[in-house]
């Protein structure tokens, strides 16, 4: 967490949110877990999302409790100070500083969270909290319920619903406020130079794993704390592997590489995938397929717009890919009958997208009550397209072991949409003047 990223106002204005719609009862929101990786030795940590969203606090070990009504408040729980766990592990902000620097209504030490928690559930309809996200707190909040129904006899009532928090601020988190847009293009923009770094270390002979170090490189240089996702960085036909991760091959000359890389940058990830050759120029066959992608993604993103559904991206990306499947030889028959049978699922087979935040994959349904949702401004979408063509006997040998993906991340803006990421070269004659100008620059 750089200084500038933090804003309390922001953080308590979501709070204040969140407690509007509670409509009454407790909300109770634990962060992650450290996680172990062997011994002494843990995972980086990472906060949870929810959690982060409405405090901005960055430390494991806390929990923030809102209680709403017509004076809603917020109280943080954290750990203490402690002298000699932050001379072995570093600062922690202690109950006292972290209300005055978080803005928070109350703070308590983490040990007092089950105490205080049955104290203020007394008489409150209903408790919020992540329902069956990890049976350990499930556990705990059944033992809060049972310890506000033992004081029944004292006239202290229960209360009587559970819902899953989670489902409120997942439609706080899809349309995403100012602070959040400033911080994404900051995101995107880390990525998009990553990229373009990445573009120009590619060589015939290289290793995957070397352009995966020039992403990571430029991803901390630049502040961000870490990749939204491991990177794929796919080398000729293994970018038909959809989670290619492993990273390990030589490039050949003549291949194209794709990588899909993006950075989190205070919490908020961008997700980009580019395909480029790794000498100097597309093949023949190479270019068909790309443009055929590219032509998909333009179509996917003309369409987001307010107003538009959530899958009229989808729709308009898989029309031009099939149509383009056909014209490939990669299909046969009509393209009435390739959409209706969905015979381009065989070279196309994931969606055009996902929402985009806090989370690569980020929080918001798709449809609610059965129907797509409709696009609004403030949400952020990713439109990736693609066409991955494994090497089969009924397959035009030339376009063998070809895969394509191109991603943007899009904001839903008021009148159309704004490609975050566009700083990421993605015309072919970009590319390729990008890759020559690297070449010569190596001498
Ligand atoms: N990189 C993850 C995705 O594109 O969905
Ligand atoms: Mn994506
Ligand atoms: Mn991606």
């Amino acid at each position: 967490m750089k200084p500038n990223d933090l804003d309390p106002v922001q953080h308590g204005a979501r709070r204040a949110r969140l407690a509007q719609a509670m409509q009454g009862g407790v909300a109770v929101i634990p962060t992650a877990p450290e996680r172990i990786r062997n011994r002494d030795t843990h995972y980086p940590y990472r906060f949870d999302s929810h959690f982060y969203y409405l405090t901005g606090f960055p430390e494991p070990e806390a929990v923030l409790v809102i209680v709403a009504g017509a004076q809603p408040k917020s109280l943080l729980f954290c750990r203490v100070k402690d002298e000699e766990r932050e001379t072995w592990d570093g600062f922690r902000f202690g109950p006292q500083a972290a209300r005055e620097r978080f803005g928070f209504d109350e703070s308590y030490p983490i040990s007092d969270l089950d105490t205080k928690i049955a104290d203020l559930l007394g008489d409150q309809p209903a408790l919020h909290y992540p329902v069956g996200a990890d049976p350990a707190w499930d556990a705990r909040a059944m033992g809060w319920l049972n310890a506000v129904r033992a004081k029944a006899r004292a006239g202290t009532s229960a209360p009587e619903r559970v819902h899953d928090v989670r489902a409120l601020i997942d439609e706080m988190r899809l349309v995403k406020d100012a602070h959040e847009l400033d911080v994404m293009r900051r995101a995107a923009a880390i990525s998009a130079v990553a990229h373009q770094r990445a573009m120009q270390a590619a060589r015939p002979g290289r290793y995957e794993y070397e352009l995966e170090a020039e992403l990571l490189h430029e991803f901390r240089r630049s502040g961000a704390e870490f990749p939204a996702y491991w990177p794929i960085v796919a080398g000729g036909a293994n970018a038909c592997v959809l989670h290619y991760v492993s990273n390990d091959a030589m490039l050949r000359d003549g291949d194209l590489v794709l990588i899909d890389a993006g950075c989190e940058l205070a919490g908020y990830a961008s997700d980009i995938t580019r395909c480029f050759p790794v000498g100097a120029r597309f093949s023949g066959a190479q270019r068909e397929v790309y443009e055929l992608v590219l032509a998909a993604q333009a179509a996917a993103i003309a369409t987001v717009r307010a107003g538009s559904g959530w899958n009229e991206p989808h729709d308009a990306a898989v029309r031009v890919l099939a149509r383009g499947m056909l014209d490939l030889k990669l299909l046969s028959g009509t393209l009435d009958a390739a959409l209706e049978k969905e015979t381009y699922k065989r070279f196309y087979m994931h969606r055009t997208g996902h929402w985009l935040g806090l989370d690569v994959h980020d929080a918001g349904d798709y449809k609610r009550a059965g129907k797509w949702r409709t696009l609004a401004p403030g949400m952020v979408l990713t439109v990736e397209p693609g066409l991955y063509i494994r090497a089969a006997d009924d397959v035009p040998e030339r376009l063998r072991g070809i895969g394509v993906r191109i991603e943007d991340d899009v904001l839903v803006t008021g009148n159309g949409c704004e490609v975050i990421t566009a700083a990421t070269p993605k015309r072919i004659a970009d590319i390729e003047a990008l890759k020559r100008e690297a070449i010569r620059n190596a001498g």
